[in-house]
């Protein structure tokens, strides 16, 4: 754990604009009396209170017990001997209600055709599928690659894994075979669901030979099929008895299924994520502590309301796509977008033109997305929201990153038309769901804070030594008290899962990783990570894992990577590269940066490609070999080094590195 947090102040923006009461009527959490009351039942008797929520929002095949069971803490277990599908509480319970015959997902693809599914038709679909995987003798613990586009049938493979107590881990399109491979094998994947290609902006980009790819590195003998969904026709390599087209998969099956009830605690999904060191981590979810809080977050920060268009645009590759598109909202019985292209796609009125068609009322997006489309609409008059209709909205969200001052006023005033609560979500790929947020109509808002936390989540921001710090001054964010949502374990590896969130200083909370300090009046500012994880379009990526692909490439000798703030992307990737041979000049310099960004790309994903790289002859070091990545990214922000050099082996290095392109 680092301890060089360093705060200057954020509190730079002051504002204060109001909750807009009256435009939330009858919202799920009234007002800030309701808020508050919320929270005392949950300090009260946090036991009591996470049982009511259980009982009252999910629906359970054998109910539990006992609520919260922290005998192997910080292993907890929630509502432990009881029993419930994931699949069933977003799907079945809707069956014989007016939700039955509501629109699930409205589909829209890239090249901008629309379709419809109503809950009942998803539920057939989600049969049809989970029937088809039984009868290939898929079941119950195995654990399934997602290796798909944005798509119903993405949504569906999700759905049908989770009727089944298949556990799946989707990796996001984006992510090269080395990737995908490195988490099948860690996974031990039984199953591949993918698609023959995805599209965006009118592109194919083949999906399935990535597949082949990564099967073909060894390693994946367990594996028994590879589903593929057929998104575009191309052709793809084809392996008689393990590749199955998923419609004939689903074809001549039965549209009833009967969920397989597993225990509370079964695993529904592993999701890696970056760490500080190199190896991702595979973050392990439970059945119902998740959906729990995926659903709670629904209804309190969204206000799910029966007649809403809700409207996530993350990619089901990431967190907030599980909680936000194939689980949460569906288990509301909410009606909901999805969408497969690009933001930028035909052009950057793409969001904005959907709104408008699609009536959305609760849209929820990344301050990367905001920034990007505040860019264009500055050159491009007529891609600016004021030229669409957007008074359906009621609700906005941002998720992923600090949103900063600019982008929150800019997406309040201009895509909200100041009637809508911009909501800055704070949470992360560990905690499931929403952690601090502001609440639609009951929380004044900051541009900048994510405001305060939701009912049950003990949040703080504490020293090295677990100790709360006063109003002001910055520290870790910790949370106090496990919550249903919560990650149970790192897959495979317990002793990491210890080490990285319940380091034994910080008095048994659950560490973010993130630094935070609290305003006077105690809302939280969340200043960024105090690991080496880097956030490039909210995206986690760590800077070894970036270093480790570099120095993997034949004319590497060391490699270290910092992050540099970025208008557009929030932080950007720059890499100080050490070659094998003597410092190159000119056209060999952009030759071999060009080289070694696309060897990124091709080890981890076009998302871990450096937006800069700069050579040296060596890397500045302590005398005892240390990088000093702190004077690294002042060398990368472009800002003269004013720091004590003096404990470096090699001060002069800096010089280079810092004229180095
Ligand atoms: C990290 C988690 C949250 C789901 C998608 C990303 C940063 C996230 C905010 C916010 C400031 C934020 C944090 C966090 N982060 N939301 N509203 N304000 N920072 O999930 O990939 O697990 O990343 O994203 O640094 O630790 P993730």
């Amino acid at each position: 754990m680092s301890t060089e947090i360093q705060i200057e102040s954020v509190l730079t923006e002051n504002r204060v604009f109001p909750a807009f009461p009256e435009l939330v009527k009858d919202a799920t959490i009234s007002g800030m009396d309701a808020y508050q009351a919320l929270c005392d039942e949950a300090d009260a008797d946090p036991d009591a209170f996470w049982a009511r929520l259980a009982r009252e929002n999910l629906v359970w095949n054998k109910p539990f017990t006992q609520v919260l069971d922290a005998s192997e803490a910080p292993f907890y277990h929630w509502y432990p001997d009881g029993e419930l599908n994931v699949s069933a509480n977003c799907l079945d319970r809707h069956l014989g209600t007016p939700t039955a015959d509501k629109n699930a997902i409205i589909f829209e693809s890239d090249d901008g055709k629309v379709s419809r599914l109503t809950y009942k038709e998803l539920h057939a679909r989600v049969c049809e599928f989970a029937n088809g995987l039984t009868a290939l003798g898929h079941g119950m613990g195995e654990r399934a690659i997602i290796y798909m586009p944005m798509s119903v049938e993405a949504v569906i493979a999700m759905q049908a894994c989770a009727r089944l107590g298949i556990i799946h881990s989707v990796v996001f399109g984006g992510f090269s075979s080395k990737s995908l491979h490195e988490r099948a094998v860690d996974v031990g994947a039984t199953l591949v669901i993918t698609a023959d290609a995805q599209v965006r902006a009118g592109k194919h980009i083949p999906l399935k030979s990535a597949v082949d790819e990564a099967l073909a590195m060894g390693g994946c003998e367990a594996l028994r099929h590879v589903v593929v969904y057929r998104r575009t026709g191309g052709d793809v390599a084809w392996q008689e008895g393990r590749d199955l087209w998923m419609h004939e998969v689903s074809a001549g099956q039965a549209q009833t299924h009967t969920a397989a009830p597993v225990n509370a605690e079964h695993p529904l999904f592993i999701l890696y994520t970056s760490g500080s060191t190199g190896k991702p981590k595979g973050v392990q979810h439970a059945s119902a502590g998740f959906l729990l809080w995926a659903l709670m977050t629904v209804k309190w920060t969204f206000d799910a309301k029966d007649s809403d268009v809700f409207w996530c645009t993350a990619d089901v590759g990431w967190v907030t796509g599980h909680t936000y598109v194939t689980y949460g909202p569906l288990a509301a019985g909410l009606t909901q977008i999805i969408f497969e292209g690009v933001p930028t796609y035909p052009d950057a009125g793409r969001f904005w033109d959907m709104i408008e068609r699609h009536k959305v009322t609760v849209f929820y997006t990344a301050p990367t997305a905001i920034r990007s489309l505040t860019k264009a609409a500055e050159t491009t008059p007529a891609v600016h929201p004021r030229e669409y209709d957007l008074s359906s909205l009621r609700i906005l969200g941002s998720v992923g990153e600090p949103i900063n001052p600019e982008a929150w006023v800019w997406y309040y005033k201009q895509v909200g038309g100041e009637r809508c609560p911009v909501l800055d979500t704070w949470w992360q790929t560990e905690t499931g769901a929403h952690m601090i947020t502001p609440l639609p109509g009951v929380t004044p808002m900051k541009p900048g804070s994510c405001t305060l936390p939701l009912p049950g989540i003990d949040a703080a921001v504490v020293d090295e030594m677990g100790e709360d710090v006063a109003r002001g001054t910055g520290g870790f964010l910790v949370i106090k008290r496990p919550w249903p949502g919560m990650i149970r374990t790192i897959w495979g590896d317990p002793e990491r899962f210890k080490k990285s969130y319940f380091p034994p200083e910080l008095k048994g909370y659950y560490l973010a990783g993130d630094g935070a300090q609290r305003d006077s009046d105690g809302y939280f500012w969340i200043m960024g990570r105090i690991d080496d994880v880097l956030n490039i379009s909210g995206h986690r990526l760590g800077t070894m894992e970036i270093e480790s692909a570099l120095v993997s490439h034949e004319m590497v000798a060391e490699a270290a990577v910092v992050g540099r703030a970025d208008a557009t992307t929030g932080e950007a990737v720059v890499a100080f590269v050490v070659l094998n041979q003597s410092l190159p000049e000119g056209e060999e310099a952009i030759r071999i940066a060009t080289e070694l960004r696309n060897w990124v790309a091709k080890e981890i994903g076009p998302i871990a490609k450096p937006k800069e790289i700069r050579f040296g002859e060596n890397l500045p070091k302590t005398r005892s070999g240390k990088i000093m990545r702190r004077l690294l990214r002042v060398v990368a922000s472009g800002e003269a080094v004013t720091q004590d050099v003096s404990t470096l082996e090699n001060p002069a290095i800096l010089d280079q590195l810092s004229q180095a392109r």
